[in-house]
């Protein structure tokens, strides 16, 4: 049994602006090989990756481990030379596809990536189920936490918007899709998804570090990466006491096919 937020690790002692760090990745070809705790202070790369097509802008994130340059790449749509500019910058190697949930705008290069990298493409279980998707290498998976490089991934089950949304938390920073968005939270289709949005809501609000950098998958005016503290001053949907009357102002339009991106 590994100690919590321990690795196996090829070992690596480094200074970083005067603070001593020990840190590793795994290294399956190396003999030399030990346990090393990962410093709080140490925080992944988020590149923020903005992709058009037609009316649909999406933000994609790629998170790159600063030591290994492994990296993840969280909800991919749209422009496939935009991604692989910033992999190329970053120098990164692609090791896996976050998905968020199953809408087309989260997806469209998951299958691609996996299919031209030859890495995994992960998305919760309960969402594979409710919507049917499929892509090369899709790997189901529950909350249980897996690592990359120096990068504990942490899913976190928030259905609303879709029966199986995650929201992912790696370091300091949570990808929330269409769960969360600095000025609201996504659209749900009946109100009994609503409450369930109104519950994921308030999940985050209980175990989420005030500090934490949010990264939604769409903005509706402020730039992503905007702290909890400050999302929870800006969004409205972060302050209701009762699932009923978050329920109510949720579902306060009638939506409709052409209007099903817009979330308020
Ligand atoms: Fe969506």
């Amino acid at each position: 049994m590994l100690p919590e937020h321990s690795i196996e690790v090829a070992f690596w002692n480094m200074q970083l602006g005067g603070l001593q760090m020990n840190y590793g990745y795994p290294d399956r070809k190396s003999d030399q090989s030990m346990l090393v705790q990962i410093t709080e202070e140490y925080q992944p790369i988020v590149e923020v990756l903005r992709t058009k097509r037609g009316s649909m802008t999406n933000y994609n994130y790629l998170v790159v481990d600063s030591f290994s340059r492994r990296a993840v790449i969280v909800d991919p749509a749209w422009q496939m030379d935009v991604v692989e500019h910033a992999m190329s910058q970053a120098q990164a190697s692609l090791e896996g596809v976050l998905l968020t949930h199953a809408h087309a705008d989260h997806v469209d290069l998951a299958g691609v990536l996996s299919e031209k990298y030859g890495c995994p493409v992960w998305m919760s279980t309960r969402e594979i189920e409710a919507s049917g998707f499929s892509a090369a290498n899709l790997v189901g998976i529950d909350e249980s936490d897996w690592w990359i490089g120096g990068m504990k991934i942490t899913p976190i089950l928030t259905p609303g918007h879709t029966p199986g949304c995650f929201c992912y938390l790696i370091g300091d920073n949570l990808f929330t899709g269409d769960v969360l968005f600095v000025e609201g939270c996504g659209i749900c289709p009946d109100v009994e998804s609503a409450y369930q949005m109104f519950e994921s809501l308030q999940r985050l609000k209980r175990e989420i570090k005030p500090e934490t950098r949010i990264f939604p998958g769409h903005s509706f005016g402020k730039a992503p990466g905007l702290n909890f503290t400050g999302v929870i001053r800006e969004n409205i949907y972060l302050h209701f006491r009762d699932k009923k009357r978050f329920a109510e102002f949720r579902q306060r339009h009638v939506h409709n096919r052409e209007k099903f991106f817009e979330f308020h």
